[in-house]
């Protein structure tokens, strides 16, 4: 097949514009592809942080005004990556500039803003957005996927996804705009993690009906840029329990956001457990991915079995890698990118996509709702 190329540029050269543009680079790694992303420009308005970019032989074009790339028609996508407080404008004019965007995560930095967006989103169709969640592309996670929308698991007894890190123990790192509400958000850890904890939920039909939250700010105080603490007003921890409906009958579906999890690095988590069947996969354990079933047991009887399955490399789309192989953080970001690009084509099938606009806007009203419930003490509806 012989490949498109898609023109791509990055505004925001930080943590994740940078890792975005690194799996960018393995993309030969993906088979029949029908897209060929060429990486082409960059924007940070910290000219500093542009120099990581003179690796990229297609780089040629560096600014620190995003504008000069909206008004350049030789990029088609545009993946953007900076403080919560921005996503609105930058997103709303990469929209409007008729540029696909890859937005990352929370998709505004409140509900007005998720509104705002989707609103653009409406009015300029010929702009294909989604929005960033790479966890769920782990082959664990695709397989779990597919064992729930299989029925295996017959009536659902209860679920949960969780992400959890372990970035804040230490009460002596210092203040950064991710721990701050008017940068990152009122819903905090929710908008840092919480993208990830609904993406499989939200995509598997489990809108929550009622949510209860219950909500942490653990550590109240950091070290500013001079030593001196500053107030880190933001929730550390969250947990979400909601009642959500599969195939017609309500269960309980809990989602955790943590920050402090003494233990845990950048773990995404899913369960589901069913009267027939169950599924578990930890990232923490990426190879393996835990399946539940009551089965015969030689020699006779029925027994309730949990087995195990390792699942090697392969995602939603095929690589040359060997398929025994393992799989890790940047491999997700490659199938991501990948799902985008196909799906952008029209040539994504029946795999899995990327969050959609409205499943992002969709978690800016369950944030709120959490929020509310914790205030109010009581469950409150999205
Ligand atoms: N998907 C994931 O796993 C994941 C992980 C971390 C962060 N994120 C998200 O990615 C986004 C960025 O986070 P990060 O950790 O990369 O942040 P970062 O602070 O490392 O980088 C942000 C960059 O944006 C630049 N910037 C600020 N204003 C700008 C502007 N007007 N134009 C161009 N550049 C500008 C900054 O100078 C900085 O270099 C956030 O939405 C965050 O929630 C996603």
């Amino acid at each position: 097949m012989s490949a498109k190329t898609v023109t791509v540029a990055i505004i925001g050269a930080g943590l994740m514009g940078r890792e975005i543009a690194a799996a960018i680079q393995r993309w030969p790694a993906l088979i029949d592809h029908p897209v060929r992303p060429r990486l082409t420009a960059v924007c940070d308005i910290n000219e500093a942080a542009l120099a990581w970019f003179d690796e990229i032989d297609t780089v040629t074009t560096k600014v620190t005004d995003y504008h000069e790339l909206l008004a350049d028609p030789a990029i088609d996508v545009i993946y953007v990556a900076v403080r919560h407080d921005l996503h609105e404008r930058i997103y709303s004019d990469v929209i409007a500039a008729g540029k696909s965007l890859l937005a990352e995560k929370p998709f505004g930095i409140d509900e007005a803003a998720a509104q705002a967006i989707l609103s653009a989103v409406e009015a300029h169709p010929e702009s294909f957005v989604r929005c960033s969640s790479e966890m769920p592309f782990f082959p664990g996670a695709q397989l779990a996927i597919d064992y729930v929308r299989s029925g295996a698991l017959g009536i659902i007894v209860e679920a949960r996804n969780s992400f959890l890190h372990a970035s804040d123990v230490d009460v002596t790192k210092p203040i950064g705009w991710k721990r701050q509400n008017r940068f990152c958000g009122e819903a905090g850890v929710l908008n840092d993690l919480g993208m990830h904890t609904w993406h499989v939920p939200l995509r598997l039909g489990w809108a929550p009906e009622t949510v209860y939250g219950v909500l942490q700010n653990i550590v109240t105080e950091r070290p500013g840029p001079d030593g001196v603490p500053v107030p880190c007003d933001t929730w550390d921890n969250a947990v979400l329990h909601s009642w959500a409906r599969h195939d017609g009958v309500r269960f309980p579906l809990t989602t955790e956001t943590k920050r402090i999890d003494p233990g845990q690095k950048n773990t995404w988590e899913f369960e589901a457990i069913g009267l027939d069947g169950g599924v578990r996969f930890s990232t923490k354990n990426p190879r393996s991915v835990e399946v539940f079933a009551i089965a015969d047991i030689p020699g006779g009887g029925r027994e309730q079995v949990w087995q195990q399955i390792d699942v090697g490399s392969q995602s939603v789309w095929p690589t040359v890698t060997g398929p025994n192989f393992e799989f890790g953080f940047s491999d997700s970001i490659l199938q991501m990118w990948a799902a985008f690009l196909a799906e952008r084509e029209g040539l994504l099938g029946d795999r899995f996509g990327c969050v959609t606009p409205q499943e992002a806007a969709a978690t800016h009203g369950i944030y709120r709702a959490a929020i509310r419930s914790d205030e109010q003490g009581a469950s409150a509806a999205p």
